[in-house]
């Protein structure tokens, strides 16, 4: 359903995604890993249209998506949703009106300056809230949130679009272990419950190996790694994060939860 033949983005010389190519031929969750600057926002960014790759193709149900233009491409925005590390709500409005936000794809400039909501979505966000367990959320400040609750208000607003793919950048790296395990949970729970491909960037490896059907591994621009959590070996860990990090058999469940990114050597406890 979803294909990516020699996705390629360049930033002058530098070549931040290298010919990425996969297939992925049902809704699966996706988890995508690799050191910082590995390429992974940017290949969501493409694969979402908010940035255009420099070369390739990305073919969702057959069509091609990378040369949509207009309201085409925007209908493809809101077919796959994103998910951001910092949630990207509107800080000083109610939670049901951040949720809102996600059908402004479809309702007219005067409805939206007026804030006219149909009847119907308002129900709709409402129950996509209480689904994710924060309805009683709802006429708060999106501010006053948890970073975990704010994060669900960032689901509830994508699935307002109701989206065939769900793209995470980094959805969990800004929150507390409690909080990064509802958010994942929600996630999966959203792929398994309404069959939406969700692709995921994930900064540690056990987040990947616990929660995604198959995980990819980035390094340099290029998918080291393309495979099940476990094939995701000791071995290839080190692939995707180079030479330096500790991957000792022990070690490697928890090493990486603490890996520097920036220099994938391990945080001192
Ligand atoms: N707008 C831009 N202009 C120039 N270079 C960019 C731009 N965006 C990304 N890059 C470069 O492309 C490479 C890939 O960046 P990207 O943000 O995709 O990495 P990442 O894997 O998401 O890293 P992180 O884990 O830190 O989020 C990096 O070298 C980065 O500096
Ligand atoms: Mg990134």
């Amino acid at each position: 359903m979803l294909e990516l033949k020699s996705l390629t983005k360049r930033f002058g010389d530098k070549t931040a995604v290298d010919a990425a190519t996969f297939t992925v031929d049902r809704p699966m969750m996706i988890g995508i890993i690799g050191r910082s600057g590995a390429g992974k926002s940017t290949l969501l960014r493409m694969l979402n249209r908010l940035s255009d790759a420099s070369e390739g193709e990305i073919l969702f149900e057959g069509r091609e998506i990378s040369s949509l233009k207009g309201a085409a491409r925007r209908e493809w925005q809101s077919r796959c949703a994103m998910i951001f590390q910092q949630f990207n709500l509107v800080p000083r409005m109610d939670v049901v009106s951040n949720v809102l936000h996600g059908t402004l794809n479809r309702r007219s400039t005067f409805a939206t300056m007026f804030n006219l909501y149909p009847q119907d979505d308002i129900h709709k966000a409402i129950e996509i809230l209480d689904r994710l367990g924060i309805a009683e959320q709802a006429p708060k400040r999106a501010e006053a949130l948890s970073g975990g609750q704010q994060q669900r208000v960032a689901i509830a607003r994508a699935l307002m679009q109701d989206p065939s793919i769900i793209l995470a950048d980094e959805p969990i790296a800004s929150l507390d272990p409690m909080n990064a395990q509802i958010v994942m949970d929600a996630l999966r729970r959203i792929h398994e419950e309404d069959g939406r491909m969700v692709i995921a960037n994930l900064h540690t490896l056990d987040t990947a190996r616990r929660y995604c059907d198959r995980v990819i591994g980035m390094r340099d621009g290029r998918i080291v790694f393309d495979g099940s959590p476990e094939q995701l070996t000791t071995g290839v860990a080190r692939d995707i994060y180079g030479a330096g990090a500790d991957f000792s058999e022990a070690a490697t469940s928890t090493a990486i939860e603490t890996l520097d990114r920036t220099t994938a050597q391990p945080v001192p406890a």
